[in-house]
């Protein structure tokens, strides 16, 4: 880093510091790492944002510093001033940038005490995570966090810089907002000024960003803050930012082109290698092969057809799915088998949804060792298992239901069988194609697959079962990274796609007239796409969870346990908005 502005607490930056700067005069300043007394002689590990240096009080030399050094404790904050010396022979630290040097401390001033952290800075203790975020200043020392909250920085520079140059002006949206749907529930903020009425936070900048391609802006991007209340899971959290684009007069060939180069220059930054183009995938042959349409193809056990091996069947399971038009469908998998280990597939195949879970053990000739076997024909077997490519020793996994509920008990057995992916292997692609809807059996209604500003395809004055869509999704080893597609611009079609989700012309003008206007003052041709930005650093840190890369995220049941949010209010502030407090939720 460039060297800091010389004060009265220093002038070099710790972990900068190497061999040609020996016999400098030098200043530093930072926290206490680790300490450590040999015979007389007090070292200290000193951290500050760069790295670390080791520090030496030396009793003969600086007596007052060594005294002073005395009282040093772990996360104490100090500045030093001493000479850059090389280090003894044999003491040499290869694991440590600046591991050749030390400073030979002079000087001494204690800056701020600590008190005794409730967990090691300095080592990666395994520390319940309710205690991290509750003294998240504290973990934020950690080396881990930093490095990921510095990722998180060069990969929204990357983009800027990227984006900037395509001539992208980055462009702020509201976050008092009216509704924007996503497919969340929304979080609501009560009006003072006007009773009764409430401002909704953004799920996406969707809204707005066409807007401004109204607005004659035509290429914007932002890194925007959206709201979700929904579910958080390891991959989500209430609020997450994304990289937010839109661009006019395109089709979806122009917004992929933009964003192959951006992305390989973001997954680079996390050594993540991309050849161009990037694959794609089309939505149906995702959800036949993989079950879901975030496919993590690293690893194989792909999802077989078997509906042809199985028409006409002895065996009533099949048959009977096979006659009501659904499907069969199976997998392969290999390794040790017991039979709780089916059992529990099998459990988890009917959590899931389905009826049940056909296993089998292929022996020798290929016969199929099953508890169904003795329904199944010699040739129905024979052609399931070539359509398998299964041979002696290995296992089947077999489900018939409805395609969307096969997909998905599959889907979820595919990766449960298939073991952790290959080290160091990645697999980006683009999911493409993708029907406009899916049907809502609880609801009775159709439910937009993306959101519905998306433009259909397909006879629109038809069945919308049986529109496509013009969306596209990015996926990267299983983490569906981005989507976005190429909007509505007309009103009329606008309209359609509200009549097919069966928002009703008077209440799809109360919610979103003020687009349906804006679409009728010359809207151009426009379409987008938003990236998960947490997602793409988690993934490029290597992390398992999304709070890991988020300086202050919410634990899974949507808290803070530093801040103490979400809190009681005082009931002066409720009254105030007109509001009272059912709960007894008030302080
Ligand atoms: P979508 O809803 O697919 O599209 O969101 C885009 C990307 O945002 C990330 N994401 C999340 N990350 C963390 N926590 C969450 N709760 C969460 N929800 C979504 C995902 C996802 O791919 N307006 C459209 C985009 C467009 O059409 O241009 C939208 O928001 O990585
Ligand atoms: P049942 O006729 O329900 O006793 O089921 C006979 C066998 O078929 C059991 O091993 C079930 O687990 C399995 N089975 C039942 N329904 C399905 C299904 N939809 N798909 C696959 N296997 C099933």
């Amino acid at each position: 880093m460039k060297v800091p502005r010389p004060n009265a607490y220093r002038d070099s930056w710790a972990g900068d510091l190497r061999a040609d700067q020996v016999g400098e005069e030098v200043r530093v300043a930072g926290w206490v790492h680790r300490r450590r007394d040999h015979g007389g002689l007090i070292f200290i590990d000193l951290r500050d944002r760069t790295g670390i240096l080791q520090l030496v009080f030396r009793p003969e030399e600086a007596p007052e510093a060594h005294a002073a050094a005395e009282r040093l404790r772990g996360e104490h904050v100090l500045s030093a001033k001493g000479e850059l010396v090389r280090r003894e022979e044999g003491t040499v630290n290869p694991n440590l940038p600046t591991g050749e040097v030390e400073l030979n401390v002079r000087e001494l001033d204690l800056l701020a005490d600590s008190e005794t952290p409730p967990f090691e800075i300095s080592e990666d203790d395994p520390v319940g995570e309710e205690l991290r975020l509750r003294y998240r200043y504290l973990d934020l020392r950690k080396e881990r966090m930093r490095e990921a909250i510095v990722l998180r920085h060069e990969v929204t520079r990357a983009m800027r810089r990227h984006l900037g140059d395509e001539g992208f002006l980055e462009i702020e949206t509201p976050t008092l907002t009216r509704s924007t749907p996503e497919g969340a529930r929304d979080f609501l903020v009560p009006s003072r000024l006007q009773p009764g009425s409430w401002y909704a936070l953004p799920q996406s900048p969707q809204l707005f960003k066409q807007l401004l391609m109204v607005g004659g802006f035509e290429r914007y991007f932002q890194i925007a803050r959206c709201f979700r209340d929904e579910a958080f899971r390891a991959d989500r959290q209430p609020e997450f930012t994304q990289l937010d684009v839109e661009l006019s007069f395109v089709d979806e060939e122009d917004v992929i082109a933009l964003v192959d180069p951006l992305l390989r220059e973001v997954l680079a930054l996390g050594g993540i290698e991309v050849d161009l183009p990037i694959d794609r995938l089309a939505y149906d042959e995702s959800m036949l092969r993989y079950g879901t349409d975030r496919p993590d193809r690293r690893v194989g056990h792909e999802i077989v057809e078997l509906t042809g091996a199985f028409r006409g069947s002895e065996f009533k399971v099949f048959a009977g799915v096979i006659e009501s038009g659904g499907v069969v469908r199976g997998l392969k998998a290999s390794g040790e088998f017991p039979r709780s280990r089916f059992d529990s597939l099998t459990e988890q195949a009917q959590s899931l949804g389905a009826g049940g879970l056909v296993w089998g053990v292929v022996e020798e000739g290929r016969a199929l060792r099953s508890p169904v076997a003795k329904f199944l024909a010699e040739d129905e077997i024979a052609k399931a298992l070539d359509a398998l490519d299964a041979h002696e020793g290995d296992v089947v996994l077999i489900v018939a239901d409805k395609p969307e509920v096969a997909a998905k008990v599959l889907g979820t057995l595919r990766l449960e069988v298939a073991g952790p992916a290959p080290e160091g292997v990645h697999d980006v692609l683009w999911v493409v194609d993708f029907p406009m809807f899916e049907w809502d059996e609880d609801a009775g209604r159709f439910d937009a697959l993306h959101h519905p500003f998306t433009a259909p395809t397909g006879d629109l004055d038809g069945d919308p079962g049986t529109w496509r869509s013009r969306a596209y999704d990015v996926v990267l080893d299983g983490w569906e990274l981005g989507g976005g597609s190429i909007r509505i611009n007309t009103p009329e079609v606008q309209q359609k796609v509200f009549g097919a989700l069966g928002i009703a012309p008077d209440e799809a003008e109360e919610r979103f007239g003020f687009l349906l206007e804006a679409l009728r003052y010359g809207a151009p041709p426009h379409g987008g796409i938003a990236f998960g930005l947490d997602r793409i650093v988690t993934l490029l840190a290597g992390r398992d969870s999304i709070r890991d890369v988020i300086a202050f995220p919410k634990t899974a049941s949507g808290s803070d346990p530093l801040t103490g949010a979400p809190a009681p209010v005082d009931p002066a502030q409720l009254r105030e908005l007109g509001l009272r407090s059912q709960s007894g939720g008030s302080a």
